[in-house]
């Protein structure tokens, strides 16, 4: 089985609004079927620098670099080299969990969070904030191990809908949202071969990698049919699945 968490139901994911419910479930994944590390390291590669160890992209790339190398790999992921991965990564692994059809982000994020970088970090927010609708869902995949600060933090959904609302109410300035939020967060902790699943309710950001070691991670947004995606649209920013890889040619 693909799925750490061998106990979670369609019902924990989406409920019957159709609405992504999902708190922050780890699940896993066969890195060798579904090889985005292999595809970002050869990417890497090609721009000529030494991707063999990911986690030292620190030593062997400028800081210089990092933004435009990621820039040119996210619109990279439009081609089909990448959609056969991530494509049937979501019909293989996601599709069963969530007992619908998904749509995916066309253009994937990949980021590159180096060590003592401060300037990296992104603040703390959620999907809702950036518009995106409850009838979608992020997927966030590290290629490299994550813990502790080169990790993306996280709030679980009771919590994070707690805050926000005290946030709203209270009306509370920035400085004192990265404040609460940050004490309130917990790091993902998790190696090669797990993705994490979350909605658009959870709080998530970065803080300043202290660990020592780069983190590479790619995420998507995901929209299950028939769910409320507000600005963004199927057609634009979500794609469905390619055709071939639905009908089974490509597994
Ligand atoms: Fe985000």
């Amino acid at each position: 089985m693909s799925i750490m968490t061998s106990d979670l139901t369609i019902g924990q994911i989406v409920d019957g609004d159709n609405n992504v419910i999902v708190d922050l479930e780890q699940i896993k994944y066969d890195v060798e079927k579904y090889p985005f590390i292999g595809w970002v390291k050869k990417k890497i590669a090609e721009r000529g620098f030494d991707s063999t160890d990911l986690t030292q992209l620190h030593e062997t790339m400028p800081y210089t670099e990092v933004s435009a190398l990621t820039k040119w790999m996210i619109t990279e992921t439009g081609n089909k080299n990448w959609r056969e991965i991530a494509h049937s990564f979501t019909h293989d692994i996601l599709e069963p969990l969530f007992g619908r059809e998904i749509a995916v982000q066309r253009f994937m994020n990949i980021r590159v969070l180096l060590p003592q970088r401060h300037e990296m970090i992104i603040n703390f927010h959620t999907g809702l904030w950036y518009g995106h609708g409850m009838g979608t869902g992020t997927c966030w995949i590290p290629l490299t191990p994550v813990f502790g600060t080169n990790s993306m933090q996280v709030i679980g959904r009771q919590e994070s809908i707690r805050l926000t609302k005290l946030a709203y109410k209270e009306a509370w300035r920035q400085d004192k949202m990265q404040e609460v939020f940050f004490k309130a967060s917990r790091p993902v902790v998790a190696d090669p071969g797990e993705a994490v699943l979350f909605n658009q309710e959870i709080i998530h950001g970065n803080v300043p990698n202290e660990t020592g070691q780069t983190r590479v991670s790619i995420d998507f947004r995901l929209a299950v049919k028939g769910g409320k995606i507000r600005r963004k649209l199927v057609g634009g920013y979500y794609v469905l699945l390619d055709k071939d890889i639905r009908k089974g040619v490509l597994s």
